[in-house]
């Protein structure tokens, strides 16, 4: 009798469990892609001339073919984002002089943070690879304004990219305070 019911209560803690992971969609932290510089494709360069800094756009390669040929984002696409803080150039162009951090967002079918973040989640890493920040809140507060994107500010770029195999150059569109 006290088998039964210690079986019972082990099977409702890892139902109780299951289901609580899957309200919360804090499935885990978007672990960091090791070696992305080689690996993925780097789709953009946003320059921010006001605060000096460039962000570098990396894209995992498995998933070009079908941002091309869908228009849209699929799941298990992982996206890098590189900043560097930068100074200007003879030509006014800025040049990048130090990588300071990584930002890496992955979209999954099902993940729900909250009921405006889209199918995404968000880590913040070192250069090196080391964890900064998994906190989900102030990345969703800003990419709610690309909701209309699928949550991604460069989606028009990545979805040139993808289409004719060039990295995409442009300044800010948005002039957000972490990018003038
Ligand atoms: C204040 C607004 C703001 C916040 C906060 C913010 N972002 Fe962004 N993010 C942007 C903008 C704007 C871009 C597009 C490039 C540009 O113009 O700077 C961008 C681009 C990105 C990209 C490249 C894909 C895309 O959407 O274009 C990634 C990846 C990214 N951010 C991750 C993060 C993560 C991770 C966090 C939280 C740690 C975060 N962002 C917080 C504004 C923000």
């Amino acid at each position: 009798m006290k088998l039964v019911s210690f079986l019972i209560v082990s099977l409702l803690t890892i139902v109780v469990a299951i289901a609580f992971s899957g309200l919360t969609g804090q499935a885990s932290v978007v672990n960091f892609p090791t070696n992305y510089q080689t690996k993925f494709f780097q789709y953009a360069t946003v320059a921010c001339p006001k605060s000096q800094i460039v962000r570098k756009m990396y894209v995992n390669p498995e998933v070009i073919d079908a941002i091309a040929t869908t228009g849209t984002v699929p799941s298990d696409t992982i996206i890098a984002m590189e900043t560097h803080s930068a100074k200007i150039g003879g030509d006014g162009r800025l040049i990048p002089n130090q990588l300071n951090n990584v930002f890496v967002r992955k979209k999954k079918t099902g993940w729900r943070v909250s009921n405006d973040s889209g199918e995404w989640q968000s880590t913040w890493y070192s250069p090196s690879g080391n964890l900064v920040s998994s906190s989900q809140g102030s990345c969703i507060s800003c990419h709610t304004m690309v909701r209309d994107r699928d949550y991604l500010f460069t989606l028009p770029a990545l979805l040139k990219a993808a289409k004719t195999n060039q990295m995409q150059y442009q300044k800010t569109e948005f002039g957000t305070s972490v990018c003038q």
